[in-house]
């Protein structure tokens, strides 16, 4: 997608070169537009074909007085990169099913201040909006066809924030790429999205942007003592995968981000089956794998001074006659026994060595992401993230993150409380605790593996992918995370 900043020259909006123009309204009727514009937008208005209501559009066929052939007016809530973006998706949707190959999009704020209205926050959106509204998934549905014809969209600005918006679009095309990345490996059923294409993605990545890139095996695994993971991964015949990233972009000494990744590519709940109504989307649990994937690829494209590991624990969780059974109990690579009272509890269970690998790198702080417990979906639905953190600091670091990447998380508690649901008579603690607060206790079962570093946990079961007719990965939580790494180098 070619991305740029458009100055118009004297004829102004009327005068943009492009295929469809998209003005986003923002604060009502107020708008001081030029003349065929404001024509155009009353006689609309008057005609009962526009409101200034969020969400609504108007496509106009050979506008008079516009030089483009096309019009979309898109109504915004106010000016802020939020409703920007919610006004510019409907814009897209809207031209969707047409040729158009090059859209400009301009904003209209009342009261329209010169300078000022747009910035580099509304560049970034727009890129990510339009990376959202062009991705199709094509890799096992050829008869999908070839998608959007879309092939440039310029953003209108004045000369003086011209060269914000052009680093806006580079970084919110960044973004979108590692969502674009996220959503695919996430989309991708099972028998495709193996832990071996996991490892393979990672060294792609690793080829592409020069990371440093180690995929472990069985025998590795086993070697570090990861037996809870192994115990996880014994019942698959799908050979399991442990994936280590590094990114190097400030010097040796400083302490590194480590972003921990569930990667269930198929979770069936193993012998604790779960039922067979929407188990397909178990193919979604290893979206923390894919955020962290999406997440390297955004950086290798923006390149922060900043040192980045990224750890990915990949296996199936499957009935067989080697499954782990209701009572067994493993021994964590940290030492402690677990015992398995569930074992669709598994993703607590391959994270807890993958948290414990992560001491080795010395980390200025590790967050895990994971598709972790239906009861996070429950308490926060599809909105935001559930953030599981003990530390202030982090927490308010991971929020602000959430939510200038409008990809928001909303904090949960962590008393200690809470930890007395994961007793156990024959290990040092169960896998699960009661049903209730379900959420906090999976939480609280990692943080026992985590008091080597500050660290942050990330329950996405809710984030990462929609179900129903529009079925499929969101990307959630790349551009949280890319965010967090960039204000890491401020
Ligand atoms: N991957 C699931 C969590 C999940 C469930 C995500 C539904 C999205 C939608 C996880 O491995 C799991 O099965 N968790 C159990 C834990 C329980 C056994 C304590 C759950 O949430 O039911
Ligand atoms: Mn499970
Ligand atoms: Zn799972």
């Amino acid at each position: 997608m070619d991305l740029r900043s458009l100055v118009p020259g004297t004829a102004g909006l009327a005068g943009v070169a492009a295929d469809a123009l998209v003005l986003v309204l923002a604060g009502g009727q107020a708008q001081t537009l030029e003349p065929p514009l404001a024509a155009l937008l009353s006689e609309s208005v008057k005609a009962g074909d526009f409101e200034f209501k969020a969400g609504r559009t108007l496509y106009l066929h050979r506008p008079a007085g516009l030089k483009a052939p096309r019009l979309v007016l898109a109504a915004a809530a106010d000016a802020s990169p939020k409703a920007f973006k919610a006004a510019v998706a409907a814009a897209l949707s809207a031209l969707k099913p047409l040729g158009v190959r090059h859209a400009a999009v301009a904003l209209a704020a009342a009261p329209l201040s010169e300078a000022g209205v747009l910035d580099d926050r509304h560049a970034e959106v727009l890129a990510l909006a339009v990376s959202e509204a062009t991705y199709l998934y094509r890799h096992t549905k050829p008869s999908a066809g070839d998608g959007s014809k879309l092939q440039k969209v310029s953003l209108v600005s004045d000369k003086a924030t011209a060269n914000a918006i052009k680093k806006g679009l580079a970084r919110g095309q960044a973004i979108g790429e590692g969502v674009t990345l996220a959503r695919e490996c996430a989309n991708r059923p099972g028998n495709h999205a193996t832990p071996t294409f996991l490892a393979e993605q990672a060294q792609a990545l690793a080829a592409q942007y020069g990371f440093k890139v180690e995929v472990l095996g069985r025998k590795e695994v086993e070697k570090l003592g990861m037996g809870a993971f192994i115990g996880v991964a014994q019942g698959s015949e799908e050979p399991l995968r442990f994936i280590v990233l590094r990114y190097e972009g400030a010097p040796r000494a400083s302490a590194p981000l480590v972003l921990v990744g569930k990667g269930i590519t198929f979770d069936s709940g193993g012998i604790s089956i779960k039922p067979a109504a929407e188990m397909d989307e178990m193919k979604f649990d290893m979206s923390g794998a894919a955020s962290v994937l999406g997440t390297f690829r955004a950086i290798g494209e923006i390149g922060p001074k900043v040192n980045v590991v990224g750890l990915i624990a990949a296996c199936e969780n499957l009935p067989s006659g080697r499954s782990i059974k209701p009572g067994d109990v493993l021994r964590s690579m940290a030492g402690h026994t677990i015992e398995v009272l569930n074992t669709d509890a598994e993703g607590r269970l391959v994270l807890c060595d993958a948290l414990t690998y992560a001491e080795r790198f010395k980390p200025a702080a590790v967050v895990d992401i994971a598709t972790l417990t239906g009861a996070c979906v429950i308490a926060l639905g599809a909105q935001r993230s559930g953030l599981f953190c003990p530390d202030d600091e982090l927490a308010a670091k991971l929020l602000q993150a959430g939510e200038s990447a409008l990809d928001p998380a909303w904090r949960m508690p962590m008393d200690d409380e809470y930890d007395e649901g994961l007793k156990s008579n024959f290990a040092d603690m169960a896998n699960v605790g009661p049903r209730a607060g379900g959420a906090i206790t999976a939480a609280m079962f990692l943080k026992r593996f985590t008091k080597a570093y500050r660290w942050a946990h990330l329950d996405i079961a809710g984030t990462a992918w929609k179900g129903g007719a529009a079925k499929g990965a969101t990307g959630r939580p790349v551009a949280l995370l890319t965010h967090f790494v960039l204000s890491h180098t401020r």
